[in-house]
């Protein structure tokens, strides 16, 4: 007889157990007790932080003391209650004296956050820092270079910021964090109970557009393949990455192209230019075009 099928409630639970009595690393010797994470296993929202400080190593509990009061405030600005996210760390005990810990720790950590989002399937992934930005974006990545914006990866969106513990030292970096949960929101809104692109909200399109009249991309057909081009010169710079541009823009011809409902497609190139034609990044201040081939891949099946 099959097992009986576990929920994602108790599939949390499990896993929280196995962290609780986790002994992978040495920073499970001086832990009061190891910090799983907390939320409801339908959150469409995840925050991973670096790790628990005293607090939540008294407790428990992630982000319960000075970084995780500002992070309440943070989600309250936004009008997103605490409730219907889960929030998590990179390494879930706490290193002596708040340091940063080391990559072998998150090393040994990161399996429980691969199982925990394998349960929560989360739309968006928010990371807090720099040593959740670096375990989950590739240890290459420069916080600076990357916060803020919407970046698609394995059929999610990722999106880092700074660390709640920083905006509390720095009044500049905390405007910063404000700003880029204003982001976050947008990003929020644009994805969420809107899996299907068939379904997308026309409300929820203007969020992705910083500019009151965009344009919408110009889509031509030429034998199996659809020729796009699209002025993105208002487009919202959250959405200003690479991988934002092209899932927004299969999206947006799935959208167009609703009469063929279960076509895949897929981005096959994708270049941005400036005025008079001339490669630039999206996240420049002169790109101003976007030229892409989009190819069905099969049916949706
Ligand atoms: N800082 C973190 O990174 N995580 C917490 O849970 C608390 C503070």
């Amino acid at each position: 007889m099959a097992p009986p099928a576990v929920d994602g409630a108790e599939a949390l639970e499990r896993i929280a157990h196995e962290i609780r009595s986790c002994t992978r690393c040495p920073l499970h010797q001086q832990r009061t007790q190891a910090v799983p994470g907390e939320g409801p296993a339908d959150a469409p929202l995840l925050f991973v932080g670096e790790g628990p400080g005293a607090e939540e190593d008294q407790q428990g509990r992630p982000f319960v003391g000075a970084a995780g009061r500002l992070l309440d405030r943070l989600l309250t600005s936004i009008r997103i209650p605490r409730e219907r996210v889960f929030i998590t760390n990179t390494v879930r005990c706490r290193p002596p004296g708040n340091r940063e810990p080391h990559p072998d720790e998150v090393a040994a950590c990161l399996p429980y956050l691969v199982r925990q989002m394998s349960v929560l399937h989360p739309r968006v992934v928010c990371l807090l820092g720099a040593t959740a930005t670096r375990a989950l974006l590739g240890s290459d990545q420069k916080l600076n270079q990357v916060r803020g914006r919407a970046l698609r990866e394995g059929g999610r969106w990722w999106f880092a910021t700074y660390h709640p513990a920083a905006a509390l030292r720095s009044a500049s970096l905390a405007n910063a964090l404000q700003e880029d949960f204003r982001r976050l929101r947008r990003l929020v809104d644009v994805e969420w109970g809107t899996e299907d692109p068939a379904r997308w909200k026309p409300g929820a399109l203007h969020k992705i557009f910083a500019d009151p009249q965009p344009t919408e991309p110009v889509v031509v057909s030429e034998a199996g393949t659809l020729r796009v081009s699209w002025e993105v010169r208002g487009v919202h710079p959250t959405f200003r990455t690479e991988s934002a541009l092209a899932e927004l823009l299969r999206r947006f011809v799935l959208r167009q192209r609703r009469a063929e409902a279960g076509v895949v497609l897929e981005v096959v190139k994708l270049q941005t230019t400036d005025g008079s034609g001339r490669p630039v990044p999206p996240e420049s201040p002169d790109c101003t075009h976007l030229h892409a081939e989009v190819c069905p891949v099969g049916s949706g099946e």
